[in-house]
Order: C-alpha cells, then structure tokens, then sequence
C-alpha cells in the first residue's frame, strides 16, 4: 500500500507547515509544536497560504458554533494532527462531542504522542475519569480519535457509533485536504451516507480547485512523484464541481469560494497584520496558489442554509 504512506505523509508536511506558520506568529497554535518536530523555514508565500487556510477554516467553523445551540458535535475526517480540540477548549467554545478520525498508523502516532504529553492530557474533558487509549483509538469524556479508512463505510460506522456520535445533533464535518486523495465513487459514497444518517450537519472542505490548467498539472506531477496520486482530483476542477459533487449525494445546498475571495473576506485588521511578518517577493505565486485552492461548504437541514462566507 505504498500510496497510502504517501497519502499519510501528507500529514507530516501539513503539521510541519502549521508549526512553522503558528510559530512566526501568522497564528496562535500552542499544541501543534507538541505533536511535529521544527522543519525547515517555509517560504513567505507557503505561511500566508496557510494563513487562508487555518483562518479560513475558522471563520465557518465559528458560524456553525454561533448556529448550532448548546448540543453538537464535530467530526474531523482525515484530522492529522490537528489540534482544534485543544484550541477550541482554550476559547472555551464547547462541544458535546469531538471526533478525529485517520489512518490507524496515523492516530496510533497522535494516540501515542498525546499519551506522553501532560499538558495535552490535562486538557481532555473527562467524565468518567479514564481516557481510554488502544493502540490507534483513544475514548475520553467528549474526545476521541479513531483509526479508520474512510473509504470503508461499514467501518465509519462502527467507530462513529463506539464514539458515541449522535446522528440527530447539529454536526460539523471537517475535511482539509483529504477528499482529493479519495478516489470520486468512495467520496461520493461517504457524502451520501452522511447526508443519510445526520438530520442537520454543516460540511466544511478545503482542498484544490482549478485543476485542469499548468499550475494543475505541476502540482500534480509533483506530488505523483512523491508517491502521492490525487485519486479524487475531478471534483477539484472547478468551484462548480466541488459544489456538484455534493448536491447529487443528498446535501441541501453547496457554496464554494477560491482562496483569493476567503482570504480578502478575513478581516482586514489580521490581513494588515501578518502581511506585516514577512516580505513577500513573489505576489504572483501567491494568487496563483489561492486560486488553486478553495474552501466548500455544504449543508443537511435547514439550520445551516443561511451561512455565507460574508
Ligand atoms: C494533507 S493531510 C491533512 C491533515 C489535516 N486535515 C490537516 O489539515 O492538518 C491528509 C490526511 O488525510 C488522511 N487520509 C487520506 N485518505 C484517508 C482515508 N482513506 N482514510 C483515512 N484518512 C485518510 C491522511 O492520512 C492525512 O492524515
């Protein structure tokens, strides 16, 4: 399966380019220096693409908080590393339910690293007074992580169930950059299964968009050559495409805006503000790489329908 270990490594390269963002200051991630080792200084362009993104991501993941009321859940499809669990507990944003869920070989490093680590530990609610940890999967009050394959819906289930999700409670879906390593008939599937089983859920997916040109194609070639084929890489043709693919598998509607839009809707203040951090020479690469990325939203029920990237 040596491009499943392409696919997971891209979790090693994200989390080493949120570090260095978050530690020059483009945000504030105390956890992620936690869980991957300082890399290599990224270049300008890279930070402020990550910028978009992390901020992106927040700006809807606060509407589905300000829409949701007091009983929710988020689940996090291909989570990596991710630390939202722990930043949201520090703004004091609660959950009634928060779950990961990767690879096994990927949960089993942040099982492992999280069981080492106090002040990650501390921070998780516990109810029952364990936090219970196998060697991919940990269960505690309000947080788990689960190893799975997405592309095995039999599977999702059953760990979406011993996490204690409810299917009838506001739910965020979050994928970053992880549809696009599934191949389209598998998304499809799962989308469809989602938009069956929750009653009101709001999906939130960053990934490419724009594909079909130049840019497209050397981004493609690159990460082929690492191992990493882009398997769902048709819906990433274009805004419409990313919208489609979930108003024919039952959502109620899709909105979808590129990176160029999401970062000019960030507040200006922020804008003035990172844009301070670091000289960046190569404009023109930066649009170009905020064209070929986007945010997509999609939403199941009524709660959700009015969430707009204003
Ligand atoms: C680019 S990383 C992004 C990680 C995280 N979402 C972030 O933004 O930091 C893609 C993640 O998706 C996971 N992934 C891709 N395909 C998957 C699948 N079929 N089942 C479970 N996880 C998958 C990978 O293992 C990897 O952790």
């Amino acid at each position: 399966m040596a491009c499943n270990e392409g696919v997971q490594a891209t979790n090693d390269d994200a989390s080493e380019c949120k570090r260095c963002a978050a530690q020059l200051g483009y945000w504030e991630d105390r956890y992620i220096s936690l869980f991957v080792r300082a890399g290599e200084k990224k270049p300008p362009e890279i930070n402020r693409g990550y910028y978009a993104r992390a901020k992106g991501v927040e700006m809807f993941i606060d509407k589905f908080l300000k829409k949701s009321g007091s009983e929710r859940q988020i689940v996090n499809l291909g989570s990596g590393f991710d630390t939202l669990y722990w930043r949201l507990k520090d703004s004091n944003k609660n959950v009634t339910n928060f779950v990961e869920m990767d690879f096994p070989s990927v949960t089993a490093r942040k099982c492992y690293l999280i069981k080492r680590n106090k002040v990650l530990l501390d921070k998780i609610h516990v109810e029952d007074g364990e936090v219970r940890l196998s060697a991919t999967d940990l269960h505690a009050g309000n947080y788990h992580i689960v190893g799975v394959d997405l592309r095995n819906l039999h599977e999702v289930e059953v760990k979406l169930n011993e996490s204690e999700v409810k299917f009838n409670i506001p739910t965020l879906f979050l994928a970053e950059c992880v549809l696009v390593y599934i191949d389209a008939p598998q998304v499809e599937q799962l989308l469809s299964w989602i938009a069956k089983k929750f009653d009101s859920a709001l999906f939130v997916n960053y990934e490419q968009v724009n594909m079909g040109d130049k840019f497209g194609d050397v981004m493609l070639r690159n990460l082929r050559a690492r191992g990493c084929p882009l398997a769902g890489v048709g819906a990433c043709q274009n805004l419409d495409t990313q919208r489609q693919r979930f108003l024919t598998t039952g959502w109620n509607g899709s909105l979808s805006w590129d990176m160029v839009e999401v970062y000019a809707a960030l507040p200006a203040s922020d804008r003035q503000r990172i844009e301070h951090i670091e000289f960046l020479d190569e404009q023109e690469l930066l649009i170009q790489l905020f064209q070929h990325y986007c945010i997509c939203i999609a939403w199941k029920g009524e709660m959700f329908s009015k969430i707009d990237i204003t």
